[in-house]
């Protein structure tokens, strides 16, 4: 029998589970064993491993994480120890590897595809929808809807005290994360990775927003862009400037990355499964499963090495725009 491997990878996602638990049936479907490594690469290295069945993956549909653990390892750049995986994953006659993770996950896919035998597809499992050129990744849509619900909340104090916010949201160094969740919730301001902005000018679009008669101002930081305190101490003295204004930090950290998958992301990550074995039963090798045009393609692990997803500025500006 044939013998399927999968690991999560990098920061987990909510969704994984989904994925999981669809791959594991349909390749067992397909007369596959299916072997899940723990602690992603760390696992193959290391030879922690279980085998996984229909049961053993049942309940898990609607839990975030992952039920096979993560981790992000560097001895995995150490060209030795890559061997070691190698010949791991050969003693354990592992024909396909499926990784479910991020760009980090697919460079190290993109590694194995080149360097050995095992044959490797990916499955996108970030937060950060930050990997080229698929328009989603898995978990994203859970990541934007906590952070969404979290600021709802603190927009009904910031209210109450007529308080500028700063709330830093994650996304590492690309701002769509950032920047929907600021779209999402009406906030007044939005600060990317991609677009650096005067601190005097940030100032005085506080000032203005509320001498408009805005009870609240929320800045939506990108963790990408600065540390929420460093830039509250930058802020705080420009601001002070203009009014007396009431500056408070949120950091909301990585409440973003846990939670029950939202319906989309359950269905993305079972349906990218789906793909994954697909593509594995056509012999496929060196590709992963994303979004083109709305439709699932699977898409060679190379373009993400030699490209980076980009926003645009123009809807930086009409936020800002409408936020008054
Ligand atoms: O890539 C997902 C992500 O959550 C980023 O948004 C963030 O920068 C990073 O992982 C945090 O990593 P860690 O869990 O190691 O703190």
């Amino acid at each position: 029998m044939k013998r399927i491997g999968v690991l999560t990878s990098g920061g987990d996602s909510p969704g994984m589970n989904a994925a999981i638990r669809a791959l594991t049936r349909y390749a067992i479907d397909n007369n596959f064993k299916v072997i899940g490594f723990f602690k992603g690469l760390k696992g193959v290295l290391d030879n922690e491993y279980t085998e996984l069945t229909d049961r053993s993956v049942s309940g898990i549909i609607e839990r975030g994480g992952t039920i096979l653990q993560s981790s992000r390892e560097p001895r995995f750049f150490d060209y030795n120890f890559r061997k070691l995986a190698y010949s791991n994953l050969n003693n354990l006659n592992i024909d396909a590897l499926v990784i479910i993770g991020g760009n980090g996950s697919f460079n190290a896919a993109y590694k194995i595809f080149k360097e050995s035998n095992i044959k490797v597809i990916g499955i996108t499992g970030t937060i950060d929808n930050d990997i080229y050129p698929t328009e989603y990744t898995l978990g994203y849509d859970t990541a934007l809807n906590t952070a969404k619900e979290a600021i709802d909340k603190i927009r009904d104090t910031a209210y109450s005290f007529e308080r500028v916010f700063i709330v830093e949201v994650m996304g590492r160094d690309y701002g769509q994360l950032p920047l929907e969740v600021a779209l999402a919730t009406g906030s007044e301001i939005v600060l990317v990775p991609e677009f650096k902005v005067d601190i005097e000018e940030i100032a005085q679009k506080i000032h203005i927003f509320k001498q408009k008669g805005k009870k609240h101002v929320i800045i939506v930081l990108s963790e990408g862009y600065s540390n929420a305190y460093d830039f509250y101490n930058q802020l705080n003295p420009v601001l002070k400037k203009y009014s007396d204004y009431e500056l408070k930090v949120s950091v909301l950290g990585h409440i973003q990355r846990g939670g029950s998958p939202t319906a989309k992301d359950r269905i993305f990550g079972t349906l990218s499964a789906y793909k994954a074995i697909d593509a594995i039963l056509k012999n496929q090798n060196g590709y992963y499963v994303g979004l083109i045009n709305n439709k699932y393609t699977l898409i060679p692990f190379e373009e993400v090495i030699n490209n980076k997803k980009t926003i645009s500025q123009e809807l930086v500006n009409f936020l800002e725009e409408i936020a008054g």
